[in-house]
C-alpha cells in the first residue's frame, strides 16, 4: 500500500506580478498535492499578486516596506510576521528585496527562490534583458536554496531556454516564464517530499 505523504505548509513571498504564486497554487490543485499554500507575503501594496490571491482565496499579508524608515526596520516587522506562522518552506517568487542574514540562517535551507536565467549567469535584476542583450544563444531558469548572498546557494533544479534568432524581448520573456510555471512546482516537491 502507498505512504500517504504528510501535508507540507508553504508561505510565498512576492514583490510584483505573481504569476509564479498562482502557477504554484494551480499545481497543487490540480495535482491534489499534499501542500497547503498558508500565505501570500508581500513587500508591495500594489503587487498584482494581491488580486491574484483574493481571487485564488489565498489569505495575504502586506508588509509595506515603503512604510519603514529603513530596510533593517521592515526585515524586523518581516521577522517578527513570520514567527508567527507555522511552515515547511519559504518560496520567493518575485520578492524583489534581499533577505537579511539573520532570517535566512533563521531558516537555513527551508528557503528557495527562483531567477530567470542560468545562474551563476546574469544574477540580480532585469536577468532576461541582459540575457538577451549579451547575446547567448542558450539562457533558462534556475531554483535554488538561498544563502546569504544574492541568488546564489545550492541549486535545486535549471532548465535551459533557447535563445532563437527570431525572438524578441517579449518572446523571451514568455518563455522564460513557461519554464518557470513548469520547474518552480517540481523544485518544491523535491525539496519538501
Ligand atoms: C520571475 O521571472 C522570477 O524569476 C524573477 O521575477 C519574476 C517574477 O515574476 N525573480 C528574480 O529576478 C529574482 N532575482 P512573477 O511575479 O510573475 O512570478
Amino acid at each position: 500500500m502507498k505512504k500517504q505523504q504528510e501535508n507540507k505548509n508553504i508561505i510565498i513571498l512576492a514583490s510584483g506580478n505573481g504569476s509564479n504564486f498562482e502557477a504554484i497554487v494551480n499545481h497543487i490543485r490540480q495535482e491534489n498535492l499534499p501542500i497547503t499554500v498558508e500565505m501570500l507575503v508581500t513587500n508591495n501594496p500594489e503587487a498584482f499578486a494581491i488580486i491574484r490571491a483574493e481571487r485564488l482565496g489565498i489569505p495575504f499579508k502586506i508588509i509595506d516596506s515603503r512604510k519603514f524608515r529603513s530596510r533593517s526596520e521592515y526585515n524586523r516587522a518581516l521577522d517578527e510576521f513570520l514567527s508567527l506562522i507555522e511552515f515547511d518552506l519559504m518560496v520567493l517568487a518575485g520578492y524583489m528585496m534581499i533577505l537579511p542574514a539573520f532570517i535566512v540562517r533563521k531558516y537555513w535551507r527551508r528557503i528557495v527562490n527562483i531567477h530567470p536565467s542560468l545562474l551563476p549567469a546574469f544574477p540580480g535584476l532585469h536577468a532576461i534583458e541582459k540575457a538577451f542583450e549579451y547575446g547567448v544563444k542558450v539562457t533558462g531558469v534556475t531554483v535554488h536554496f538561498v544563502d546569504e548572498g544574492v541568488d546564489t546557494g545550492p541549486i535545486i533544479s535549471q532548465e535551459c531556454v533557447k535563445i532563437d534568432k527570431n525572438d524578441t524581448l517579449k518572446t523571451l520573456e514568455e518563455k522564460i516564464h513557461r519554464v518557470e510555471h513548469k520547474i518552480y512546482i517540481e523544485a518544491i516537491k523535491k525539496v519538501l517530499f
